[in-house]
């Protein structure tokens, strides 16, 4: 059998640059090795109002600009399945049986919910205080409801960032106390990490550690050129290099995080051919005497050479929006299907198949008949 490739996003907002190294970029080159049995891609809508119930427009809103996103980065739906979780009844049914085999206390312990309700709670930095007012159950289960996304589709392979380990970790331990209740049944996913290092976690172009939305320092996939340009100019670099001839650091410059993102060798040739290649540029940095404009028109080129064909795709995908609604519900209708089947198998394992159960039948029937 075959690898079974899954991961998702939630739709709270267009991906950005950050996204892109992170995931995007990996599974668009999965996809193409077809090395895969079956690949999956969705759009977390559930999982996205568990911390957004308040705000089901925001949601509704977003779920054409990650399918944009996706289609524009070259995803293929003639190639992989991509869906929408809430069309998928059958993950919300699993979730509820899984929620047998999960404790308060594990639930409790698990690193991402903990960093995640911090980051809401009341009296939160930030972030607004979307859980001023507690907790929701919804929010504090969604770990449960990410290992029913994962193995209703019998999911092996699991592309995320390391912020997903607990999320997998805890779907494997839901699949090991089902399969030995109930006989073997479900399959045990792995975690697939980012290869480059560079790309685990792009900053945002302040220099925070992270790009969010809420803080505007996101570079879009979609940003026109224009803006991209001047994000680019704007960008947090060394505030020790005043002038030209100061010494530059490279250790949390913006400039210098992206260019190793990004950059290529043959940037060099095309567009800055007086460095042979990006060690020298660092080097020079380092030294004194290379001014931030320099790099900073240098990385600009290089992301609009990268974004560009990305643009234009996507601007070709928005002259038919139906039909892209049109992809998702035939992405969701097939992944229903296989969903399904896991259910079944789920319901077979549980003995709560009754109605197939002709066994069951049979037995009650003689029961009753008292003999
Ligand atoms: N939690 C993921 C995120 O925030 C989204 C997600 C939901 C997901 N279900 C998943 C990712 C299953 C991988 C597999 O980005």
């Amino acid at each position: 059998m075959g690898k079974i490739i899954l991961t998702g996003d939630r739709p709270t907002g267009r991906l950005h640059i950050g996204h892109y190294v992170g995931s995007l970029k990996g599974r668009v080159e999965l996809q193409n090795a077809m090395d895969y049995e079956k690949m999956f891609v969705f759009i977390a809508d559930a999982q996205a109002l568990t911390d957004n119930f308040d705000n089901p427009e925001k949601v509704r809103q977003n779920i054409i600009e990650v399918a944009l996103d996706y289609l524009s980065v070259g995803l293929d739906p003639n190639k992989i399945t991509i869906f929408v979780q809430s069309m998928i009844p059958e993950l919300t049914e699993l979730a509820f049986y899984y929620m047998n085999l999960v404790t308060v206390a594990r639930l409790q312990r698990n690193p991402t919910v903990k960093s995640e309700i911090a980051m809401r709670g009341f009296g939160s930095e930030g972030e607004q205080a979307v859980f001023g007012s507690g907790l929701p159950v919804g929010f504090f289960t969604y770990p449960i409801s990410q290992a029913a996304d994962i193995t209703a589709f019998k999911a092996t392979t699991v592309p995320a960032g390391e912020d997903q380990k607990p999320m997998i970790e805890q779907t494997v331990e839901i699949v090991r106390k089902f399969n030995s209740i109930y006989g073997e049944t479900l399959v045990e996913p792995e975690i697939l990490l980012p290869s480059n290092n560079a790309c685990h976690r792009l900053p945002g172009i302040d220099g925070k550690a992270k790009m969010s939305k809420s803080l505007g320092n996101c570079i879009y996939l979609s940003e026109p050129a224009d803006t991209l340009a001047k994000k680019v100019m704007s960008m947090y670099t060394d505030p020790l290099h005043i002038s030209i001839n100061d010494p530059g650091h490279l250790e949390g410059n913006t400039v210098f995080t992206y260019l190793d993102a990004f950059c290529r060798q043959e940037h060099f040739g095309k567009y800055l051919p007086d460095y042979p290649n990006l060690d020298e540029l660092k080097a020079h940095y380092q030294r004194g005497g290379l001014g931030d404009v320099k790099i900073k028109k240098f990385l600009g080129k290089i992301l609009e050479e990268e974004l560009q064909p990305i643009r234009e795709r996507r601007h070709e995908f928005e002259k038919d929006i139906p039909e892209i609604y049109n992809m998702l519900r035939k992405g969701s209708d097939e992944a229903r299907q296989v969903a399904a089947q896991t259910m079944d198998d789920v319901r077979r394992a549980m003995k709560i198949n009754y109605f197939e159960d002709k066994e069951l039948i049979a037995e009650q029937a003689k029961r009753f008949s008292g003999q």
